[in-house]
């Protein structure tokens, strides 16, 4: 099957196609979600969390395990959160880009905790339109600039999951965190 980063500029056909299947995909979706949601409203208004919890939730990830060059994807406030190793080859790739030349301009650093450059943590929600780009999991393909590829709308993010082409606006939003120790990172939790 063709995918968005094979088609060519002017395949007009192929690209239809995507769109069709698209839109067919989330026509499904749309139509399953009815009924589920349905079902499920009378459970969820008495269980759900107020926004006030929401927003004062904090996860606590183990980073132990993630080996240079690999990511792990968790959950942030039922949102996809990514939190990734970066290799020191990653790390002088966005560390050789010009801020300035950049659509959302922050560096490595910025986007990381003193002296942590190495460990990048995101969420996993591509900027453009809300899906969970690729690149977190083994094997996955993180796009032309070595990060994350969104293949909704062909979207590319950089070894800072910074966007670099593509639809999305802005870089993959870092979240508010914290080292609890050299292993243990507690997301949501302001320093
Ligand atoms: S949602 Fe990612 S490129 Fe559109």
């Amino acid at each position: 099957m063709a995918t968005l980063e094979q088609i060519e500029p002017g395949d007009i056909a192929q690209e239809d196609g995507v769109r069709r299947r698209d839109f067919l995909n989330v026509a499904a979706v749309s139509f399953a979600g009815v009924g589920a949601a349905a079902a499920v409203v009378p459970l969820v208004t008495q269980m759900s969390p107020s926004a006030d919890v929401l927003a004062q939730a904090s996860t606590e990830v183990d980073i132990s395990a993630i080996q240079p060059g690999q990511a792990i994807k968790t959950v942030f406030r039922k949102q996809p959160l990514f939190v990734r190793h970066l290799t020191p080859k990653e790390i002088a790739e966005a560390d050789a880009v010009p801020v300035n030349s950049l659509r959302d301009p922050q560096s490595l650093e910025d986007r990381t905790k003193p002296g942590k450059t190495q460990w990048l943590i995101t969420m996993g929600v591509c900027t453009h339109l809300g899906c969970v780009p690729l690149g977190a999991g083994e094997g996955e393909n993180r796009g032309e600039f070595g990060g994350y590829f969104c293949p909704c709308h062909g979207s590319h993010y950089d070894t800072a999951a910074r966007i670099r082409k593509g639809p999305a606006p802005t870089n993959l939003v870092v979240p508010d965190y914290v080292f609890r120790s050299d292993t243990v990172v507690e997301v949501g939790a302001k320093a």
